[in-house]
């Protein structure tokens, strides 16, 4: 079933030079159950220059189309990954993603400068509490340890990679905290966009 957000955000015409161009690339696979990140699609629907790309919606068959997304990552600065924490992880199409649409040659590698210089943001939520990511924590790991693997492949292929924005214990959450993780989601992007976060 499409959710009634599902593909429907912000996919606003450029502002000006000064703004960089955000690209979210979005992947929940039970979107029909999800508090946080609908919020999060809603607060930010709407803002210029940011293009939220479902991946899920895109390919639900993990037959992900490599030149399209490609060509959506070339016109593009600043690329967002944002995704509910999954098994420690992302979701299983965003590592599929990965492997196929970060060529050899195009990605990293000889030749591979396409992405050099663009930023990565990882916007991610966990049903564990903070207190349970880190050493004295049920987890172990914090979540930086864990999306460890994201950061290597960003910076292989020659991503700043940014301070990740992270929305914890999402099942004790009340529709007022949602609202204002959602609305601190938007301002990051926001700055972002308009080169304000460096
Ligand atoms: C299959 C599955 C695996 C999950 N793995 C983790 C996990 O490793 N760590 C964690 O803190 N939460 C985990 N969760 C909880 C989700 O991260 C949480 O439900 C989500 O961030 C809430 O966002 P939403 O309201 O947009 O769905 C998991 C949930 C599911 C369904």
């Amino acid at each position: 079933m499409t959710a009634p957000l599902r593909g429907a955000p912000g996919d606003a015409p450029h502002a000006g030079p000064a703004r960089s161009r955000v690209l979210v690339l979005f992947a929940h696979p039970a979107f029909h159950r999800s508090r946080v990140h609908r919020a999060f699609l809603k607060a930010v629907q709407g803002l210029e220059n940011v293009r939220v790309h479902d991946l899920y919606e895109a390919y639900p068959d993990f037959d992900v189309d490599v030149r399209r997304e490609q060509q959506l990552l070339e016109s593009h600065d600043v690329v967002v990954l944002q995704h509910p924490i999954y098994w420690y992880s992302t979701p299983a199409l965003v590592k599929q993603w990965f492997d196929l649409v970060l060529e050899l040659g195009w990605a990293y590698g000889a030749g591979g400068t396409a992405l050099a210089g663009k930023r990565l943001l990882c916007a991610v939520s966990t049903g564990g509490r903070a207190g349970s990511y880190g050493p004295e924590g049920q987890n172990r790991l914090t979540l930086r340890e864990l999306l460890a693997p994201v950061e290597q492949t960003a910076r292989l292929c020659g991503f700043e990679f940014l301070e990740p924005y992270v929305v914890y214990g999402t099942h004790a959450l009340s529709p007022l905290e949602i609202e204002r993780a959602a609305a601190g989601y938007a301002e990051r992007l926001a700055s972002l966009r308009d080169g304000a976060e460096r």
